[in-house]
């Protein structure tokens, strides 16, 4: 294929021998299969902030270290300056994570280089011999889905524990791997201990996970994030914990958008109730 313009200082360094096709372009990047280094590897192209769709970013970038306070006003103010700086910050937080990640021995895609913006790292690969699917895309019956979710919320727990909070997690950002789901799409993860919204972020992350995976449980059996985050502010959590999804709200703690999902979920079970019909676990 035409070699991508944004590939080709890429090619020119000898980082990347030939570019294979076009993966799934997400709103923040487009991905490559690129072949580097004598093998098929995922090469990650940032969108400029031109091009990406609106977010809001404040408190995803609320707490987050800028080199110097030129940097914070800029950004801040919204300048050309301010949108460069702001870019560099975006791409890099991402290239960052996924290196401490990886240290970590999280199951994230092992990052090669990082170069004119351009994230090279493993492709994972799917079961089938082709490349891995997202875990939206794959259909995973109750047994499966059950220890897959299992394997994502350890995976959480790891990230937990370097400080990590992705921010953007959901099954639209995990691959399934024959191994086990490997987690992707770093740009928007915030530190655990410095981001002031750190807990209710997390919280949301893992509900993304445990409202797809629910297969019929109740929502009071899904305390993964509560229980999690409890454990970490105490100190108390280890990368191989192994959570009960159980776990008492004391009041003060009680999170208003976290326990409407819940209620929501109550409502749906009884509508289907109800209705007599049948719980479709394989979706
Ligand atoms: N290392 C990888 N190996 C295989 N496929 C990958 C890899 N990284 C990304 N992909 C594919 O490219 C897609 C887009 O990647 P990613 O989620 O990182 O980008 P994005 O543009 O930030 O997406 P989003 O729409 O979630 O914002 C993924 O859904 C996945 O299908
Ligand atoms: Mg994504």
């Amino acid at each position: 294929m035409r070699i991508p313009p944004r590939l080709v200082p890429l090619i020119e360094y000898g980082i990347i021998q030939s570019v294979v096709r076009p993966l799934l372009s997400g709103k923040e990047a487009q991905v490559y299969l690129v072949e580097s280094g004598g093998e098929l590897r995922a090469a990650k192209v940032y969108k400029s902030v031109q091009e990406r769709s609106f977010r809001n970013r404040s408190s995803y970038t609320e707490g987050r270290q800028v080199r110097n306070t030129r940097d914070q006003r800029a950004m801040g103010k919204h300048s050309r300056y301010g949108r460069e700086q702001e870019e560099a910050a975006w791409n890099s937080i991402e290239v960052d994570t996924i290196y401490k990640l990886d240290a970590a021995g999280v199951r994230v895609p092992k990052p090669f280089a990082f170069v004119d913006g351009v994230l090279v790292m493993e492709c994972i690969g799917g079961s089938d011999g082709g490349v891995a699917l997202r875990i939206s895309d794959c259909h995973l019956d109750k047994e499966q889905g059950l220890v897959v979710c299992d394997q994502i919320l350890a995976e959480v727990v790891k990230m937990l524990c370097a400080d990590v909070v992705h921010a953007d997690l959901s099954v639209y950002n995990v691959l399934l791997e024959e191994r086990g789901p490997v987690i992707i799409d770093f740009p928007q993860s915030i530190g655990a201990s410095k981001n002031p919204h750190a807990r209710k972020i997390l919280l949301r992350d893992v509900a993304n996970i445990t409202s797809f995976f629910r297969f019929g449980r109740a929502p009071e059996e899904l305390r993964y994030g509560y229980e999690m985050w409890d454990l970490y502010e105490r100190g108390q959590l280890a990368p191989d914990t192994v959570l009960t999804g159980k776990f008492d709200i004391p009041e003060h703690l009680v999170d208003a958008d976290i326990l409407l999902l819940e209620m929501q979920q109550i409502e749906e079970d009884e509508a289907l109730a109800e209705f007599g019909e049948d719980l479709d676990f394989d979706s």
